[in-house]
């Protein structure tokens, strides 16, 4: 038995959980996986009911948890609280608390989704990389921070271990992969950069089968949108893998197609990297892919089924095969569908998928 701690949070948060789920059991079913699951609130909707965005009960219910799997959180009613009462607040509390030390955001285009991007065909088909953020570091945590009338001021700052064990995390994924990692950096201006540089040199001898090399995140933001194919695995700190990640995202098509999974030694959390979208949220519009996908990260990286992972991807390529399109992806001769929709579409193409498998192993 797993259990699996829902944190829907604000806006469309609530629509695209609610579809996830009904995947995810689906799927678990089929590997003979019973999955539990408890929800709870995160973000905005909970500091209307605690005056606080991250209750104890909702971070012990996710210690409690095998995986948790987030929607979103943020919308406009909550965007002038203090600082720490924001719905963003409750997010890196709970990557901090759950010591989620490391974010996978693949960009992966769907086959039937190359001519929905900004950029050329040419440009980007076959583009399939990661992008490994650090998550609980840098300038996101590091003291002293603060404003004043006349100044504001960060700290942008690295030790020893956390660059080690997310140089080390990013050799085992291209290890995996292709065998090439990119660290992404700002050597040429900050010192803690040069020092992420040479921490990453050092953890580079233990993998002499990983191809290692560097560049400056303005450079990285521009070789993305000129040559995504010549990435792998990219792995940097937490505020360029914030940028980074979301040109990334762009150049698939729709930021609301991508997945991510946030690891630690101990915890791991799965989340779309798209936010709350207030404007349509409770009109069924949402796309409920990337919540989906993240299912799929949460079968492979928590409950080590990457066939079950494998086979909801399939489904949600043949969807999209099919030429359904929720309202953000919708180009004219496409199949509109709601989320609801959506999620049907996927979960048909799943049964089948399963099914097939299912037969296959008999057969064998
Ligand atoms: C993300 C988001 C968050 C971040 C915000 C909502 C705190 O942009 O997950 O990429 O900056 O990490
Ligand atoms: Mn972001």
């Amino acid at each position: 038995m797993a259990k699996v701690t829902l944190l829907p949070g604000d806006g469309i948060g609530k629509e695209v959980v609610e579809a996830a789920v009904k995947v995810m059991h689906k799927t678990a079913a089929a590997f003979n996986l019973k999955i539990d699951t408890v929800e709870k609130d995160i973000g905005g909707c909970s500091y209307d009911k605690f005056g606080n965005p991250l209750t104890d009960d909702t971070l012990q219910a996710c210690y409690d948890a095998d995986a948790v799997l987030l929607g979103a959180v943020g919308g406009y009613e909550w965007e002038n609280l203090e600082h720490h009462l924001k719905p963003e607040a409750a997010l890196l509390k709970l990557r901090k608390s759950l010591g989620l030390y490391s974010n996978i955001r693949p960009a992966k285009i769907y086959p039937s989704f190359v001519d929905s991007s900004s950029l050329k065909k040419e440009v980007l088909d076959g583009t399939d990389f990661v992008v490994l953020r650090e998550l609980t570091g840098g300038i996101y945590f590091g003291q002293p921070r603060g404003y004043n009338e006349n100044r504001g001021w960060n700290t942008m700052e690295y030790s020893r271990e956390e660059v080690e064990r997310i140089a080390r995390m990013g050799f085992e994924i291209a290890r995996k992969r292709d065998k090439k990692l990119m660290s992404v950096d700002k050597a040429n201006v900050l010192d803690v950069s040069q020092f992420w540089r040479n921490i990453v040199a050092e953890v580079h001898k233990d993998y002499p089968d990983v191809e290692l090399q560097n560049m400056y995140v303005d450079n990285a933001a521009m070789q993305i949108v000129r040559n995504p194919l010549q990435f792998d695995v990219i792995v940097t700190s937490n505020i360029f893998g914030d940028i980074i990640s979301d040109i990334a995202g762009m150049i698939t098509g729709s930021l609301g197609m991508l997945p991510s999974a946030s690891l630690g030694s101990k915890y791991a959390l799965y989340e779309p990297v798209h936010g709350s979208a207030p404007d349509i949220a409770g009109q069924n519009k949402a796309n409920p892919i990337a919540t989906i996908s993240s299912v799929a990260m949460m079968f492979e990286y928590s409950f080590k089924l990457p066939k079950a992972a494998e086979a909801i991807e399939k489904a949600i390529a043949e969807t999209l095969g099919q030429g359904f399109r929720t309202q953000d992806i919708y180009k004219e001769g496409d199949k509109l569908v709601s989320t609801t929709e959506m999620t049907e579409k996927i979960i048909d193409n799943l049964e089948k998928i399963l099914e097939a498998e299912s037969k296959s192993i008999e057969a064998v």
